[in-house]
C-alpha cells in the first residue's frame, strides 16, 4: 500500500518548466523549452535505496498540485487521470534516479513541476 504520508517532499527535487518561445534563459532548475519541443526534467536523489519510488506533480498557475504519474523501478508508471504515457513518459530504471519527459510542449505545459521520492514500503511514518 501507498500512503500519502510517506511521501517526502522534503527530498524533492524542484523542477520548474517556463514556456517563453525562443527566449534565451537557461538556468538550472529553470528549464525552458520551445513550443512543440520536448522538455526532460531529471531528479535524483542521495538517499538510501528504500527510496525506490518516485511522484511527479504538476502545478500551473492559479491551480492545485496534480499528481502526474507515480514510478518505481521495474513496474509500468501509473498515470492519473487525465495523464498519459504518450504526453509524459516518465523513465525510472535506477534507484536513485529518475526522469519525466513532457513531450510537444504546449503553453498549458507552463508551470512547477515537481519530484517526490518515498520508500518501498509501508512500515510506520
Ligand atoms: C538529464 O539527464 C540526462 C542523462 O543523464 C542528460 O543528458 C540531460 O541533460 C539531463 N537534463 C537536465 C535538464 O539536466
Ligand atoms: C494524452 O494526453 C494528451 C494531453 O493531455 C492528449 O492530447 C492525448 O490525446 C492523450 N493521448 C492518449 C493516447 O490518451
Amino acid at each position: 500500500m501507498i500512503t500519502a504520508g510517506l511521501i517526502k517532499l522534503s527530498a524533492a527535487l524542484l523542477c520548474i518548466i517556463g514556456l517563453i518561445n525562443g527566449d534565451d534563459v537557461t538556468q538550472t532548475p529553470l528549464l525552458w523549452g520551445d513550443e512543440g519541443q520536448s522538455a526532460k526534467m531529471n531528479c535524483s536523489h542521495e538517499k538510501d535505496l528504500t527510496y525506490s519510488q518516485m511522484y511527479w506533480y504538476r502545478q500551473r498557475p492559479g491551480e492545485g498540485m496534480k499528481q502526474i504519474v507515480f514510478t518505481i523501478p521495474d513496474s509500468p508508471n501509473k498515470y492519473e487521470s487525465g495523464f498519459n504515457e504518450s504526453k509524459f513518459p516518465a523513465q525510472k530504471k535506477e534507484y536513485q534516479t529518475g526522469s519525466l519527459t513532457v513531450v510537444k510542449l504546449l503553453p498549458e505545459d507552463s508551470g512547477v513541476y515537481f519530484c517526490a521520492v518515498s520508500k518501498h514500503s509501508d512500515s510506520g511514518d
